[in-house]
């Protein structure tokens, strides 16, 4: 066991703790990075299968996230705009393709005017929601207490219209069953992207991509660190924050000490840069106060398989398609033109989520391809079934993620749990995209929330010690 000494331990190398550990290191403390991967980037990983370079985990950037458009200015990462030109594609509760282009779906007049109908009602709600502290809403407690699915059912009696406002926000974002998550939850998922209608927009939300991948991002911030300061294949397994029993006797300003298979870390303050789900696979002496406790078996992540199809060419732009295709009744809800920059082959992404992955999850993994690439033919197609290459990330399988894309809560835990999870623990600090405000679920809100806990931490150290100079 090697004893290391530093400011502040920080743990988790995705955007969050990265951006936090290179910020506290600017501000002249000590740190180290414990990642319990063999690699920095945590749900941001760009790797080559079968020689194809897909993005396996998140890819997408969009003009609002300022946060990410300035972390890629400073480490000097070029964007490039997703192909969108051509018609998009919609396949109705008739099972029929049908061409449009715009953000409203080819569905009768009815429905689609009750989609725009309910695109207003969602908007104006959304405006009066600050993401930061949506429990603060005068409404909160009621808009935290029905489904969003029961919600949508008391607006619209046009199942259609319901099914299609769902997916923007249950299969395409939180990646869990309408029935699953409140109301204030979905508000405050549209409210992290600025309004209701910037999640229907395909060609805002899903704006720009990293020439040569997102991970880049992490990557080029490990660069920041010595060796000496992140180390790989280290899970933390234990948290001495007190050398009290109960949380409550905690004295201010003892050690921690962080504990992984190999090192020891004495530090002054410690954070834990890992989704909610994540925190309790630490052990805590003494245990975190019981609310905490409590709070973590109320935020869960969603779960969804982005699935990478490539071709010899994109042929369905010959088709004047710009892939972009939605539909609920489909096993893949949502799918895109992919193809990375300056390449001649093709690459769609779709995405199959929620209980739809659970039943394709329970296949054979022949099937499950199968059944996808049938998914996408039908938007496109024959020759969408003959991919070259063909891959499905499977973030539920990753142990130290269990899902995708990020956390949210189950009924009620948001006016419930909302504000604790925000607060300090004596030296310890917790804190992920999946607490974010603004880019909530999104590298974004990553960067936001590891500059805010990088801030803090300072902050806590100048109370004891002036010569941190920010
Ligand atoms: P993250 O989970 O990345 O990092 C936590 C780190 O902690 C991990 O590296 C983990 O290994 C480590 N860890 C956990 N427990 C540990 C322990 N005990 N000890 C040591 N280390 C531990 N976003 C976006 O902006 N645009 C997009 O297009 C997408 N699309 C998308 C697709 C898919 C498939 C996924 C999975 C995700 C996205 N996202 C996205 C979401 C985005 O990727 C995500 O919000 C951020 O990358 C999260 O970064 P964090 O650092 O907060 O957590």
């Amino acid at each position: 066991m090697q004893h290391l000494e530093r400011d502040v331990v920080i743990v988790g190398a995705g955007a969050t703790g990265l951006t936090a550990a290179v910020q506290l290191q600017r501000s002249g403390l000590s740190v180290i990075v414990l990642e319990a991967r063999d690699r920095v980037g945590g749900r941001l990983w760009t790797d080559r299968i079968d020689g194809q370079l897909y993005e396996i985990g998140g890819q997408w950037v969009s003009p609002d996230q300022t946060a990410l458009l300035e972390t890629l200015d400073e480490l000097n990462l070029q964007t490039y705009e997703r192909y969108r030109d051509g018609d998009s594609v919609y396949i109705g509760a008739d099972g029929v393709a049908r061409r449009f282009t715009g953000d409203i779906f080819p569905a009768s007049e009815h429905t689609k005017a009750e989609i725009e109908r309910l695109i207003v009602t969602l908007d104006a709600l959304v405006a009066e929601i600050d993401p930061a502290a949506p429990w603060k809403h005068p409404h909160a407690a009621e808009f935290d207490h029905v489904s969003f699915r029961s919600w949508l059912e008391q607006q619209s009696d046009d199942a259609e219209a319901r099914e299609n406002i769902a997916l923007f926000i249950a299969d395409a974002m939180l990646t869990k069953p309408a029935h699953s998550f409140s109301l204030l939850q979905a508000l405050l998922m549209a409210a992290s992207a600025g309004s209701f209608s910037h999640l229907v927009d395909a060609d805002f939300i899903l704006d720009r991509r990293v020439i040569g991948g997102l991970q880049q991002v992490p990557l080029t911030l490990a660069g920041q660190l010595s060796p000496d300061d992140l180390r790989l294949g280290q899970p933390v397994r234990r948290i001495r924050w007190s050398n009290a029993a109960l949380p409550d006797d905690a004295v201010e300003g003892e050690p921690v000490e962080v504990v992984t298979d190999d090192l020891t870390v004495t530090a002054r303050r410690v954070i834990v840069a890992v989704p909610p789900n994540l925190q309790n696979r630490i052990e805590y002496a003494p245990p975190l106060p019981r609310l905490r406790q409590q709070s973590q078996q109320h935020q869960s992540l969603g779960l969804v398989i982005k699935v990478h199809a490539s071709y010899e060419t994109p042929f369905w732009r010959e088709d004047g398609l710009s892939a972009t295709a939605f539909s609920p009744y489909q096993v893949v809800h949502e799918a895109y033109d992919n193809t990375n920059f300056g390449e001649t082959r093709g690459t769609l992404v779709g995405f199959v989520s929620d209980e739809k992955a659970d039943r394709l999850l329970a296949l054979p993994a022949a099937e499950r391809r199968q059944r996808i690439l049938s998914s996408l033919a039908a938007y496109y197609g024959e020759r969408a079934l003959d991919p070259v290459v063909y891959f499905e990330s499977d973030w539920a399988a990753e142990e130290w993620t269990q899902g995708a894309y990020a956390a949210s809560f189950d009924l009620g835990g948001l006016t419930r749990y909302g504000a604790l999870q925000l607060e300090p623990v004596g030296p310890l600090r917790f804190g992920s995209s999946d607490v974010a405000a603004e880019g909530y679920q999104h590298v974004d809100g990553a960067i936001r929330v590891g500059r805010r806990l990088a801030e803090e931490t300072v902050a806590s150290l100048r109370h004891v010690n002036e010569e941190v100079s920010v």
